[in-house]
């Protein structure tokens, strides 16, 4: 595990500056979860924002202005990005250890595309203890139609890795986890001293129709050390895209001819009162 994490980190630091052509939400998209975020949470002036992996600031940026805000990340590079400004508040720090903010002084905790790369419990451990008297606990993620290009092909790479005896490292089950365990240990009576916990409704911050080429999404496949999360050699993934290259092939006939994904940007996660 832990050789999993020191690759999935040194694979951030490397794929920084080419983070956002390759993975990027675009500035349309970002600025309408910042705002979607902002509703939710209700912050005030002096209510402080923590964001969880915040990496090149794409959302972040928007969320700095005017407001209370510190950015984690445990990738230098990815928090050296020029999205960010200089009076951006910025912290190198391992999501897994101690948070650098002190105890219950946090309004909202955000982590856009970044919490399934956490340990789930730690995450439950430090929310309690950095609550306000209220706080939000809020997960962002792209949520993409079955049947677009880019799902279809995950889709694809997950079975084929299955094929080969890797397990596929999947994000969305492990953010269902957290929200699930948090809830759980609330109704449990677990949870320290005196905070309640409760589920909010997931909300659909925007919608867009992305369209790319699906030799674009193999290659960069290619070029990470890791394969569907995990750690795998590369003689192994080269063999698992291969497949996948194949069946495309078969599936879109050219794979330069560009196709559609339609994607949305869906926010979820709990809040947190002390009685
Ligand atoms: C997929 S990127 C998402 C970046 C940004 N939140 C977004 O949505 O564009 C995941 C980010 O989480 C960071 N990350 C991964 N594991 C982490 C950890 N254990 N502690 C802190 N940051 C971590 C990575 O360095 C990277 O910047």
């Amino acid at each position: 595990m832990g050789n999993n994490r020191d690759s999935r980190q040194a694979d951030f630091d490397g794929q920084a500056e080419r983070f956002d052509t390759r993975a990027g939400l675009g500035d349309s998209v970002a600025s309408a979860v910042a705002h979607a975020l902002l509703t939710l949470a209700d912050l005030g002036d002096r209510n402080w924002l923590l964001e969880l992996g915040a990496g090149t600031g794409e959302i972040g940026r928007h969320l700095s202005e005017s407001r209370r805000y510190v950015a984690i990340d445990s990738s230098p590079r990815m928090l050296q990005s020029p999205n960010w400004s200089k009076r951006d508040r910025r912290v190198v720090a391992n999501g897994d250890a101690r948070w650098p903010v002190a105890d219950r002084r946090i309004a909202c905790v955000f982590a856009s595309r970044s919490a399934h790369l956490m340990e789930t419990e730690h995450i439950a451990r430090e929310l309690r203890r950095i609550a306000d008297t209220s706080m939000y606990f809020v997960l962002g993620r792209t949520h993409r139609d079955k049947n677009g290009y880019k799902e279809l092909l995950r889709t694809r790479m997950q079975e084929a890795a299955r094929e080969r005896g890797i397990e596929p490292r999947d994000g969305r089950s492990h953010v269902d986890r957290l929200l699930e365990s948090l809830s759980n240990s609330d109704r449990a009576g677990e949870a320290t001293s005196n905070l309640k916990i409760s589920l909010i409704s997931p909300t659909v911050a925007t919608s867009w129709v992305s369209r790319g080429r699906p030799i674009d999404a193999i290659d960069s496949w290619r070029s990470k050390s890791g394969l569907a999360g995990v750690t795998v050699s590369s003689n192994v993934r080269d063999d698992v895209l291969r497949d996948v290259q194949a069946w495309a092939e078969q599936r879109f006939g050219d794979l330069d001819a560009e196709q559609d994904s339609p994607e949305s940007y869906v926010l979820t996660g709990v809040r947190f009162v002390r009685t």
